[in-house]
């Protein structure tokens, strides 16, 4: 059975910058193309089958009172330019929450999703925000590994009982 799993970190100094020089990060302010965030989802989640149309990605994301194009990161191949992953921001006061995660198959375990979540976690950061959550499934091994790596655990449960 596949259970929600909530995550979360709170953040209590300025995270540090790392550039590992494979891959660089732009946002959606540079324009990146809708389509690759729609390739990278339909691989990630869909088995490379049936890819979204651009009108749902829309609604789930530039149609949202809470999107920013500066709180969108998109991870660039350095042989090639090509987008491999890709990590969404939503801020409300002092509280985040991050969106869509997702790195293209053949890039796995190379330190991508670590580079996005770096840059979200910094820009996190100056936004004012000390509280970042992710939401997963239990079934998502990778997921639930890559975020309790990166210091995100079960909320504590007096805070589970307020969010009831
Ligand atoms: C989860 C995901 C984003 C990780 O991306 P990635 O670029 O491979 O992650 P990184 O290379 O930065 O991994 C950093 C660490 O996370 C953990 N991790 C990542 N993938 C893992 C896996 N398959 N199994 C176990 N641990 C994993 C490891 O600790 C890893 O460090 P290591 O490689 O030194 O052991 C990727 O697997 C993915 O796109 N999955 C499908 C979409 C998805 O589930 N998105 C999240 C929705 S909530």
């Amino acid at each position: 059975m596949s259970l929600p799993v909530d995550l979360t970190k709170r953040l209590s100094a300025r995270p540090k910058p790392t550039r590992d020089g494979k891959h660089s990060v732009i946002t959606f302010a540079d324009r990146p193309s809708i389509e690759d965030w729609l390739r990278l989802h339909s691989e990630s989640f869909l088995g490379g089958r049936a890819p979204w149309p651009e009108t749902r990605f829309r609604r789930e994301l530039l149609d949202r009172l809470w999107f920013s194009p500066e709180h969108m990161w998109w991870a660039i191949s350095n042989d090639g330019d090509r987008p491999i992953g890709t990590i969404t921001l939503e801020v409300d006061g002092d509280a985040g929450q991050i969106h869509w995660l997702m790195v293209d198959p053949a890039a796995r375990r190379s330190g991508v999703a670590s580079a996005l979540l770096q840059a979200l976690e910094n820009a996190a950061w100056d936004a004012g925000v000390r509280q970042l959550s992710a939401e997963t499934l239990s079934t998502w091994a990778p997921a639930v590994a890559f975020y309790r790596r990166h210091g995100y655990q079960a909320p504590p449960i007096a805070d589970r009982a307020k969010s009831r």
